[in-house]
């Protein structure tokens, strides 16, 4: 009797999940829920989203739904169908997406500062702390340099914690930084200012990172960089007449090539949208979709175009002028299957909710290398090191974080040393 009722039980369980959980109805996307009922995919998409994904692309092709943690999402993968999702704000929403975002924020971690100093006079930092450190303080000040409200007041003492003595030693010009690239923290809009904050925390310090890291690592890189910086005719950058934008009004393709290279390879957020209205998703090569409301959709840029072979040759490699033409103006014509790519790399994102602290981090990005690169000598301590690994986990949250640290050593340049 205890069987029979068991079994039945277990019968009319299989028929509720058969009939409740969802099919891929017609002009739909591909749909693949996963083995797990419920949980879908989760395991693994948190696991390494890059390689899950990466194995969905090779089974589905450029468009699929998966099942994640009781949400179906779409994934586009084909950069030339990407204007139909960035630039749609009627039948797809942006809000849902910032506000997961926010969540994050509060657990916010501010790395301490240890730095220790050897008998050369060399500070011996690791490049991951150091890089972010610098980074956030020069961001505070910038921030603090300009008119503040009583939110924007919190924001900076959060990321005033950053400041040590010992930073201000060898960075000595965040109080000169121009306040105009502060602007969007007028925003009234605190949900943007959050992002903001958070974005120093985990973009800015660790695309910082990477730029340095790929520069030290690549001999030929560094030096193509240091000539370009030599041949520009600067103001004084002494450390007693600190300019307030050295590289402003100065064209740097060879620099903003590795910059864009960096991020091709670095910069691996997830653009998620909610889809509020049923919406017809009208693919580059004719072919339509249907995507349900209620549904999420997400770019993975990172995935296509950044690490497309079709696009980039070796995509995995870091060629410091991969964004150079022959005659070293900015490279911006890259194509797949003969068709010219508008997105060929997105670390940004597009249209309406591109990245605001865009000029102000490419600014404080460059900024950070070039003073590090004029003011000071630095070196790996291990000529032999490599950069450490990315860490898997963090695919879809920005920029990607370095599994481990490069440990440089580095002093101020004497006034009659060169760069
Ligand atoms: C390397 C550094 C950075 C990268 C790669 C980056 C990337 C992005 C991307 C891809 C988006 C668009 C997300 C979407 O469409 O779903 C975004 C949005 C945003 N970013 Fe950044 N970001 C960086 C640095 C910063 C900094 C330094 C700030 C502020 C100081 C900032 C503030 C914001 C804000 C407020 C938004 C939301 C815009 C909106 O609400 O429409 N970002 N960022």
């Amino acid at each position: 009797m205890l069987w029979t009722i068991f079994l039945l039980l277990n019968g009319l369980l299989i028929l509720v999940l058969l009939y409740s959980t969802r099919r891929r109805q017609k002009n739909e996307p591909p749909l693949d829920k996963g083995l797990i009922p419920w949980l879908g995919h989760a395991l693994e998409f948190g696991k390494d989203a890059a390689k899950f994904l990466a194995r969905m692309k090779e089974k589905h092709g450029d468009i699929f739904t998966v099942c994640v943690a009781g949400h179906y999402v779409t994934v586009l993968l084909d950069p030339n169908s990407f204007d139909a999702i960035i630039n749609d704000t009627v039948f797809l929403d942006f809000t849902r997406a910032r506000n997961q975002l926010l969540k994050r924020i509060f657990s916010l971690q501010l790395p301490k500062i240890n730095f220790m100093e050897n008998k050369s006079g060399h500070l011996l930092p690791h490049l991951l702390v150091f890089s972010e450190s610098c980074i956030h303080s020069f961001s505070y000040h910038t921030a603090a340099a300009s008119e503040s409200t009583h939110t924007q007041n919190k924001l900076f003492d959060i990321l005033g914690n950053m400041l040590t003595q010992k930073l201000q030693r060898v960075y000595p010009f965040y109080v000169h930084i121009n306040r105009t690239y502060m602007q969007f923290f007028m925003l009234e809009d605190v949900s943007a200012c959050l992002v903001g904050c958070f974005s120093f925390q985990c973009n800015a310090g660790p695309a910082a990172f990477w730029l340095l890291g790929f520069l030290l690592t690549h001999p030929e890189a560094m030096e193509a960089v240091k000539s370009e910086i030599r041949c520009l005719t600067l103001q004084d950058t002494s450390l007693q007449h600190p300019p307030i934008n050295p590289l402003e009004a100065h064209s740097t393709p060879v620099f903003d090539s590795v910059l864009s290279e960096t991020l091709r390879l670095t910069a691996a957020v997830m653009i998620n949208r909610e889809v509020v209205q049923d919406k017809i998703l009208r693919m580059a090569n004719g072919k339509e979709y249907h995507l349900r409301q209620g549904d999420r959709v997400c770019l993975f840029p990172f995935l296509s175009p950044q690490m497309d072979p079709e696009i980039h040759q070796d995509p995995q490699i870091f060629k410091y002028d991969r964004f150079l033409n022959e005659d070293i103006t900015v490279k911006d014509k890259f194509y797949k299957k003969e068709k010219r790519l508008k997105y060929y790399t997105l670390p940004w994102g597009a249209g309406k909710n591109i990245c605001v602290g865009k000029e102000f981090a490419v600014t404080a990005i460059k900024q950070f290398v070039f003073l590090l690169l004029t003011h000071l000598d630095m070196e790996m301590c291990d000529p032999e090191a490599k950069l450490p690994p990315v860490n898997p986990s963090r695919y879809g949250f920005g920029m990607l974080q370095p599994d481990g640290d490069l440990q440089v050593r580095y002093r101020l340049k004497m006034p009659q040393h060169k760069m």
